[in-house]
């Protein structure tokens, strides 16, 4: 629908504003202003700020243009959508011409409100298109062959750094140089590596990732980075250049000492574009006129940290007037055929810094420090001494009992940086091609007593914005929120991890489907996941297997190929969970082709619905405590039978439901009968007349409970029987990975809110409090990590940065806050408030920044008195639940709610008046029982 008013609006803004309803933060792709992107129809959202309640938008009408000074001037060259009659504010696609490589999209939007009033123009905003064909690398992969060029500028006479014996190379210093003759309109880098590169122009580094490309499966897809260098470069000679490390590509990833999973060498790919001020351009390119040399790098790895030798830096060599006369050739490798793609993830950065909170010496050589977090990053040294001093660090995340660096757990994972000192002023040392999981720092040979800013922690992490905020009035539960962000935070960085200190840190795929609906209440990790989930589809087996880890690797001795139930099921789980959170129907479309592969996949080998075979690895409920079997020694009494079945089904239903959400009708029937059967098969084999399930775990509930596979009249007993079980342990949970996630949520669900709290607020084993108890700042991998009978569990299988058992955030911010989204209208397009007040607790607070703005529930109770204070985000609505005593009302502001402004609707179910509220900011109050327990 067009109209007149659409061209006046974002052209000249003036006059025509007559609401102050306004669009704000807008974003492409989930991403603000993102620089070199390849998706060829990119998607648009904003959020809408007011000042009134109950303002929505009725209309919309998007410009994008060449060169921002068409937007004001309302003459969009590339696509005018004309004033479009509709309430959407998210993922709206581009409908313009087909853009070309490296084209800069200049875009507003405004908006109409509820009548027909228009509002001002957003800010202006743009995306940036990549390089979109792969003729448009015309440079090659560039490395250097055999032992690295050294340019023999090792001088002084120290001693020689420990060898890292890994017959790991040392890192490839690259530089071309050229000039430029003309003024300098824009100017981009795009780059990639096998392996890890830092690029360098005229002596500063390039942008502020680290880590780059970031982990794909290299065989398969490489990402590669835009950055803006226009300001980088100068009149006359320029300097262009990469430092290489081993990374993912060819270095140590994983169990079993196994490096080399791509390749041998590191190699760079490319390509500088230069538009000069006249309209011409020059490109210059990776190729064989490039020269390297080793320099102080002199071994790099994920796993097994950097050494470097500061006497061998080649000092200036990425800046002008550097004479590179001794540096060598380097070798050239053709482009095979492995796609470049565009990096769509939020970049990896250092977002904090944590300073020493106590440096302990343990002997007359070794200091440690201790940062007071667990983190995943590294550590920045400050150091004067004399040239040839070398220093180690060694990282962990506990101690032992004398205090010591407690490594056991880190298995082959060394995790040790080497710095050598040059001897002059100060030296400052961050490794480039490493990260560590780590609270302490060991530092040996450093000369004297280390200052207090000797050492800094330097927290390393995919830089998802931060999205949801929880705080209660209890504060375990706030210490056990916060170690679940800290938990996230040192765990998604590329890929999401299992854990980042030992060697491991691979992407699970049953961690991160029972931790993905928590990791979206913590942070914006749309961007973030929706990369992922191109390494899961990348992994994917022929036969439609998902893996149980992406990227895939082929790790001696075990075949990560066929997804085990739960971990394969995160293929069908993650999506639907952004699709949930973010109302991202495309990210369905992708993945729905490989999601019906799985199911047929897992169909064929049982085609009587119980998933019995081709289970793969089959880890059951990992980690659980359910077991006295000694002879199992995960201790999941779960059948894993059952728990595959449970998910089989789960997968049907999910499948069957976005098969209706993308309008395939035929699917969805078939894929409804097809849960419908499953769910007889399971009744029929695990679940007796009188509710119980087989195997008599909470998991085994949970799960049953969960993904609906009782039939209606069992499940009051099969509840009774779960919190009956939960008794039975003194009020403890046994849950491992796979049951944790459901667990609180499953019992608050089933009007055991109290038990739910109960577990929760729990100070003895097993219980999240314990790890509290005992100094945990992250989430631990097992209950039983450490315990005051044994001390640390088997230094085989013992993180203590593990996200999965922190699946219980997720409840903080559903359930105790109460803020959902409305699963029939997704992306919280339709909002839930409803909190479950309990436990003693006297208040509690969650903020979320929804797609749709910030949304807020925070309640309070003082005696019998209840307050919730709302915030719902303009252009969309919530059903709000605030519980009260029989026959009480809901007063807002100083009036009964049913007549406030906003409140359209108003019922009593179940201890709660129910509300329709239409966006802004409310605050209810009420009056509750003596009973705290809100069902
Ligand atoms: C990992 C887990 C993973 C599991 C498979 C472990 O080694 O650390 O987090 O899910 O193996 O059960």
């Amino acid at each position: 629908m067009r109209s007149d008013k659409a061209t006046q609006g974002v052209a000249g803004d003036s006059g025509a504003m007559t609401t102050d309803l306004t669009p704000a933060h807008p974003r492409c792709e989930y991403l603000t202003n993102p620089l070199g992107i390849d998706i060829a129809r990119p998607r648009l959202s904003w959020t809408l700020d007011a000042t009134r309640r109950g303002r929505r938008q009725s209309a919309y009408h998007i410009l994008v243009a060449s060169r921002a000074a068409l937007i004001p001037a309302g003459r969009p060259d590339l696509w005018d959508s004309g004033k479009v009659a509709s309430a959407r504010s998210a993922h709206i696609a581009y409908g313009g011409p087909a853009l070309g490589s490296g084209q800069r999209c200049w875009w507003a939007v405004r908006v109409w409100d509820e009548d027909d009033d228009v509002s001002a123009s957003s800010a202006l905003a743009w995306w940036e298109m990549g390089l979109l064909h792969a003729d448009d690398w015309r440079g090659a992969w560039i490395g250097l062959d055999g032992d690295a060029h050294d340019d023999g500028a090792l001088g002084g006479d120290g001693g020689e750094p420990d060898a890292p014996g890994d017959g790991l190379a040392p890192s490839p210093y690259l530089r071309a140089t050229f000039t430029v003759a003309r003024p300098v309109a824009r100017a981009r880098l795009y780059a990639t590596a096998c392996g890890l590169y830092e690029a360098r122009l005229n002596g500063r580094r390039v942008g502020d990732a680290h880590l780059t490309p970031g982990w794909t499966d290299y065989d398969k897809r490489i990402q590669y980075q835009t950055c803006d260098v226009t300001d980088l470069l100068r009149a006359g000679e320029n300097v262009v250049g990469a430092i290489l490390g081993t990374g993912w590509y060819s270095g140590h990833v994983g169990f079993g000492q196994q490096r080399g999973h791509y390749g041998t060498r590191p190699q760079l790919l490319l390509q500088l574009r230069i538009e000069y001020d006249d309209g011409t351009s020059a490109t210059i390119v990776s190729d064989s006129s490039w020269r390297g040399a080793a320099g102080p790098i002199l071994s790099s790895d994920l796993l097994m940290g950097e050494t470097y030798d500061a006497r061998r830096e080649l000092a200036g060599w990425d800046a002008p007037g550097y004479d590179d006369a001794r540096w060598g050739l380097v070798s050239v490798v053709g482009r095979d055929g492995t796609r470049l793609v565009a990096d769509r993830a939020v970049p990896v950065r250092v977002t904090q810094e944590l300073a020493a909170q106590s440096i302990a010496r343990v002997d007359a050589d070794t200091q440690i420090v201790d940062l007071g977090q667990n983190i995943a990053g590294w550590a920045r040294l400050r150091i004067c001494g004399a040239g040839g001093t070398c220093v180690r660090l060694r990282f962990a995340e506990m101690l032992d009992t004398d205090g010591r660096l407690y490594t056991d757990n880190l298995r082959d994972a060394r995790a040790t940086d080497v710095y050598v000192l040059r001897g002059k002023d100060e030296e400052v040392f961050e490794p480039h091609f490493t990260f560590h999981g780590f609270r302490y720092v060991e530092v040996t040979g450093y000369p004297g007593d280390l200052a207090p800013d000797a050492v800094a922690g330097r927290v390393v992490e995919s830089d998802a914005p931060p999205a949801g905020l929880f705080e209660c009035s209890d504060e375990l539960v706030n210490t056990l929120q916060r170690n679940i962000v800290w938990g996230q935070r040192g765990n998604f960085l590329s890929i999401p991890t299992d854990c980042p200190q030992r060697d491991e840190r691979l992407g699970w795929l049953g961690d991160a489907q029972i931790f993905a609906r928590t990791a979206c209440a913590n942070r914006d990790v749309a961007a973030f996941f929706t990369k992922w989930l191109a390494d899961v589809a990348d992994a994917q087996s022929p036969a439609g297997a998902y893996p149980d880890i992406a990227p895939l690797l082929a790790l001696r001795g075990i075949d990560l190929s066929r997804g085990a139930p739960a971990w394969g099921d995160a293929g069908v789980i993650v999506p639907w969970t952004l699709y949930q959170v973010y109302g991202d129907t495309r990210i369905l479309e992708e993945h729905y082709a490989g999601m019906a592969r799985w199911l047929a996949y897992i169909g064929a080998a049982n085609p009587d619905h119980l998933w019995r075979a081709g289970r793969g690895n089959d880890f059951g409920d990992w980690l659980a405590l359910d077991g006295d079997d000694p002879a199992n020694a995960f201790g999941s009494t779960t059948p894993k039978d059952l728990l595959a079945t449970a998910y089989y089904a789960h997968d049907a239903r999910l499948l069957a439901r976005m098969a209706r959400i993308l309008g395939r009708t035929e699917d969805a029937g078939r894929y409804e009968a097809l849960f419908r059967a499953i769910k007889a098969a399971f009744v029929a084999a695990y679940v007796s007349p009188d509710g119980g399930v087989a195997g008599e775990t909470q998991t085994g509930y949970v799960l049953a409970l969960h993904m609906d596979l009782l039939p209606d009249a069992l499940r009051t007993a099969a509840a009774e029987r779960l919190v009956a079980l939960i008794a039975g342990k003194g009020w403890h949970l046994t849950t491992g990975f796979v049951g944790v996630g459901y667990l609180l949520p499953v019992l608050t669900e089933a009007g055991y809110a109290d038990v739910a709290y109960r577990l929760l607020l729990n100070e003895t084993y097993p219980s999240w409090g314990y790890s509290i108890k005992h100094g945990a700042t992250t989430i631990w991998e097992r209950w039983d990590g450490w315990t005051a009978d044994k001390g640390f569990e088997d230094p085989g299988m013992n993180s203590f940065n593990h996200y999965s058992l922190g699946s219980v955030g997720e409840w903080f911010h559903r359930y105790v806050a109460g803020i959902d989204t409305d699963p029939d209208r997704p992306g919280f397009a339709h909002i839930v408030i409803r909190p479950h007040p309990g436990g003693g607790l006297t208040h509690a607070r969650a903020t979320y920044d929804s797609i749709r703005g910030r949304i807020e529930s925070a309640w309070r109770i003082d005696g019998n008195a209840f307050t919730l204070g709302v915030t719902i985000p303009a252009n969309t609505s919530a059903t709000v639940y605030v519980p009260t005593r029989e026959g009480g009302e809901v007063i807002e502001g100083d009036a009964p709610a049913r007549l406030a402004d906003g409140v359209t609707a108003l019922a009593i179910e179940g201890g709660h008046t129910v509300l329709t509220v239409q966006s802004g900011t409310y605050e209810f109050r009420s009056a509750v029982g003596d009973d705290d327990r809100a069902e």
